[in-house]
């Protein structure tokens, strides 16, 4: 199940924070309360959170943040249904583009963005301490 998270889940917000500490050096309310555009989408098994994609939703186009799987749950099928739900939410606002940066040597990640039907448009030079990002785009008009 897909949740668009608000500032109310306050335990799926703990489970979140606490499952993806890395990433959530700064606090999701935080980001909530300062950020009008952040948005997440979590998937939840038995109400626990597996995975998330963190976005901003700017005017009329979309910016993948963040986009994370837990290990374990990874390879099935838990991610491609976080893009699904974003691709759906673009659809249906008739947003111009999904952009997002990713590293270059992250195959999977670009296999699967690649398999939703989004392109490379750029490269960002050493972006990732000595690695190359791409930035890819799904055109959605
Ligand atoms: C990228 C990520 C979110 C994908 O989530 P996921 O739930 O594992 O993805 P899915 O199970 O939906 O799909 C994985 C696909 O990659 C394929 N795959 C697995 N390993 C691969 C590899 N090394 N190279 C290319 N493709 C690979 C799988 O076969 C599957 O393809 P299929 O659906 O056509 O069979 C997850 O792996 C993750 O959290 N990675 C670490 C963080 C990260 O890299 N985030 C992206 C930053 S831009």
């Amino acid at each position: 199940m897909i949740i668009d998270l608000n500032e109310d889940d306050k335990e799926i917000i703990e489970d979140l924070e606490s499952k993806f500490k890395e990433i959530f050096y700064v606090s999701i309310l935080n980001d909530f309360n300062f950020n009008p555009y952040t948005k997440y989408l979590v998937y939840l098994v038995d109400d626990k959170a597996v995975g998330f994609i963190n976005y901003y939703f700017i005017y009329d186009r979309i910016e993948i943040v963040n986009f994370n799987v837990l290990e374990e749950f990874q390879n099935q099928h838990i991610g491609s249904s976080l893009l699904e739900e974003l691709i759906i939410i673009s659809k249906y606002n008739k947003l111009l583009n999904i952009t997002l940066e990713v590293r270059e040597d992250n195959k999977k990640a670009i296999y699967l963005y690649s398999k939703y039907g989004f392109k490379k448009v750029s490269v960002r030079k050493n972006y990732y301490n000595g690695i190359d990002a791409l930035l890819m785009e799904k055109e959605m008009m």
